[in-house]
């Protein structure tokens, strides 16, 4: 896999500027960093604090070899942000379901992926990563929940090259979706109880059991009953 990157200073979001990109014509593997974001985007409606040179901003366009659901390339794109944080620091990171990754119990990364459709068909697909780097202080809304890596600022370069060598190496596997084990075996919400929140409805209580090969999270309910959460939000009790 041959990355095509390009750098931005301080962009509104990295998905949104390549949004655009895509749609005029980028390739697949074009890869589009910023050093600071004004409109970050996370899931669920919600914004990324992304402060100039304190993280990695970074979003990867995939147009080939994508007939998977985008809830799967977030996983992958998990997997390899925390391989890459293994190996350039040693340090163990863990991740939140789905697509939370935490060191020491706080966020450090998120990931936001996002796809066009065609027909129904995924024509392009769009994995933004947001790694907190040197980020040392966080607006009130986020400062009890989010980390950082600690790292120099520097550290955005390697992290990025490494994230993107994880990549290369994992998305031509992925089918065969050994990287689950992975995500499964470092997935802090299997096991616990947890309340799923979904836009306009009352929380609803449930025991995680595990990831199923879609990446959806199993759950059983309080009359156990069994059933499969892919989308909406999770919290951890
Ligand atoms: C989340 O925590 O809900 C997802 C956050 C994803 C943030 C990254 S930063 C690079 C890319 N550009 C964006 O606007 N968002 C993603």
């Amino acid at each position: 896999m041959k990355f095509n990157i390009i750098e931005e200073k301080i962009i509104t979001s990295t998905n949104a500027v390549l949004k655009d990109l895509a749609n005029n014509g980028a390739a697949h593997a074009t890869v589009l960093t910023a050093e600071g974001q004004t409109n970050g985007k996370g899931r669920l409606g919600r914004g990324f604090y992304s402060p100039e040179k304190t993280g990695l901003y970074m979003s990867i366009l995939l147009k080939e070899g994508i007939d998977e659901e985008p809830p799967l390339l977030t996983t992958l794109a998990a997997v390899c942000v925390m391989k890459a944080i293994k190996d350039l620091t040693g340090k163990n990171t863990q991740v939140k379901w789905v697509n939370d990754v935490l060191l020491n119990g706080k966020k450090i990364c998120g990931i936001l992926t996002q796809g066009s459709f065609k027909a129904k068909k995924l024509e392009y697909a769009i994995i933004g990563i947001g790694v907190n780097v040197s980020t040392d202080s966080f607006p009130e809304e986020i400062k009890n929940t989010a980390g950082s890596l600690g790292e120099a600022p520097q550290f955005c370069k390697e992290l990025r090259d490494k994230i993107l060598y994880h990549f290369s190496v994992e998305f031509k596997k992925m089918k065969n979706r050994d990287f689950l084990d992975f995500y499964r075996q470092n997935c802090v919400t299997i096991g616990r109880e947890i309340k799923i929140i979904s836009p306009g409805k009352e929380p609803i209580e449930a025991l995680a059991k595990g990831v199923d090969d879609n990446a959806g999270l199993v759950v059983e309910y309080k009359d156990k009953t069994k059933g499969v959460v892919s989308s909406g939000e999770v919290s951890v009790r």
